[in-house]
């Protein structure tokens, strides 16, 4: 076999399939990866071996941002990797963003996933997990998600016809941008009473028992694309590997994918440096930022204390403690991909910030006000690093890429409320807070209709 599922515990290590349909260790329960056999694959000899696709922009898997890079995820021949046009993203140096983060003006870069087909850098992950779907022959996929997984798969759906799309989503947990995707392109959408955590556990069920092909991030399918979002950036930086990468921390998914893209790169030669990793969790859904910082849960070689995690969610259980944020793309906690996401951070000498939603609406207005804007969990990156310049953990002349993973316009309740009015409320089982606008927002002008007065008010 020269592509294989197998097992990421260092005790088991087993080997699976190409074609089976498993979302975890039948033997020992931990999570797998897609492995290649480099001595039977022949690996690219350089980074710069990607160059040559530039000219191939009329062959859709060659315009792909994901399928321009199949030679690192080879786990189908190209013809049967299905592709509607994800991946075609940048990464722009934000000099108007990078003063309020402390960066140097010319150090701060934002990848912006938001121009993905749904929106979010969720159809990375989606072309291949539905790729192999179709492979294994499934006419029925599935998904939980807080909106934009779901987005994705159901605009995969809509634009193949090749598996019907089914959706668990939280009730009232969605922003409206992502459940009206989801509506338009036709998916069966299930709404749970319950939170994304609950929708999570119920779908594995479901899909266990319907034999419907599951598409979140514990499809280890899901995470090879989702490490061309890595490739893009070396890419646009010309092949020079930048300080650090600052994500946003939800189900943990893109943390892990980006950890495997370089390990791979590195193990093939392909890159020297590995980037420095920093994963944003918000305040209310900080599972990642308790474990890895304060109970100091560290990967291990793969022998993480797996006691310390029981404990902690036995805990959760008990005090009845649900994830509470705005940023309802990463209102998680229990985060599916944890164990991969603890070998990532141990691969690119990580940290794990937690930032509050005053910070995270704050740092969304500037984004937005630096052209390209993304919505509440995005801006967690940017807010991340603003924290950890602050810290001195990143220095101010390092350059530093961050990833604005969805768009402006999934979430328009939240910035239209940040800029029309002085405080923002939200009331969950933790209670009703408010976040203060007042120093950064950007109040619409209300004016009679009446040329002098309008003349006046501009
Ligand atoms: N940012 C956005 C915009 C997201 O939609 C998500 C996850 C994340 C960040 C977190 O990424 O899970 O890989 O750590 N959204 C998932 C969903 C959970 O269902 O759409 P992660």
């Amino acid at each position: 076999m020269s592509v294989y599922q197998q097992c990421i515990n260092p005790t088991c290590r087993k080997n699976f399939d190409l074609s089976e349909i498993l979302h975890a260790c039948p033997d020992c329960g931990e999570l797998l990866d897609v492995e290649y056999d480099w001595n039977k694959i022949t690996p690219p000899k350089s980074i710069q071996h990607f160059e040559q696709y530039w000219q191939q922009r009329s062959n859709p898997h060659r315009l792909s941002g994901v399928w321009r890079f199949h030679d690192l995820l080879p786990f189908l021949p190209l013809e049967r990797c299905i592709t509607i046009g994800e991946g075609q993203t940048i990464l722009q140096q934000a000099h108007r963003v990078a003063p309020y983060t402390g960066l140097k003006e010319d150090r701060l870069f934002l990848q912006y996933e938001g121009l993905n087909p749904s929106g979010s850098f969720k159809d990375n992950g989606m072309s291949a997990a539905f790729s192999h779907g179709v492979f294994v022959g499934a006419k029925r996929a599935a998904c939980a998600s807080t909106g934009n997984t779901s987005a994705s798969l159901a605009i995969y759906s809509a634009c193949t016809g090749l598996m019907q799309s089914v959706i668990f989503i939280g009730s009232g947990k969605i922003a409206y941008g992502k459940l009206s995707q989801a509506l338009d392109y036709g998916a069966k959408t299930i709404q749970i009473q319950g939170d994304f955590d609950d929708a999570m556990e119920r779908v594995q069920q479901v899909s266990k028992e319907q034999g419907i092909y599951l598409v979140n991030s514990v499809n280890p399918f899901r995470l090879e694309g989702q490490k061309t979002i890595m490739f893009r950036v070396l890419e646009a930086l010309r092949w020079e590997v930048p300080d650090w990468i600052v994500v946003p921390g939800g189900n943990l998914g893109n943390s892990s994918s980006f950890g495997k893209a370089f390990i791979e790169l590195h193990k093939l030669g392909l890159i020297q440096k590995v980037p420095r990793l920093a994963i944003i969790n918000a305040a209310g859904a900080n599972t990642l930022y308790r474990l890895f910082e304060q109970e100091g849960l560290r990967w291990n070689g793969g022998n993480y204390d797996k006691t310390l995690v029981q404990k902690f969610f036995a805990q959760m259980t008990a005090e009845g403690r649900k994830a509470s944020t705005i940023a309802s793309a990463i209102e998680i906690n229990r985060p599916v991909n944890l164990s991969k996401c603890l070998r990532a951070l141990d691969f690119c000498n990580g940290v794990v910030r937690e930032v509050t939603e005053q910070e995270m609406l704050d740092t969304k207005a500037h984004v937005g006000a630096g052209g390209l804007g993304c919505e509440p969990a995005s801006a967690a990156s940017v807010a991340g690093t603003k924290k950890l310049v602050a810290e001195g953990i990143i220095e101010k002349s390092e350059r530093v890429v961050c990833i604005l993973t969805g768009h402006q316009l999934k979430d328009p309740n939240a910035t239209v409320a940040y800029h029309g009015t002085d405080t923002v409320f939200f009331e969950d089982t933790l209670g009703k807070r408010g976040v203060n606008t007042t120093e950064f927002a950007n109040r619409p002008v209300s004016v009679e209709n009446d040329l002098e007065k309008i003349v006046g008010a501009i």
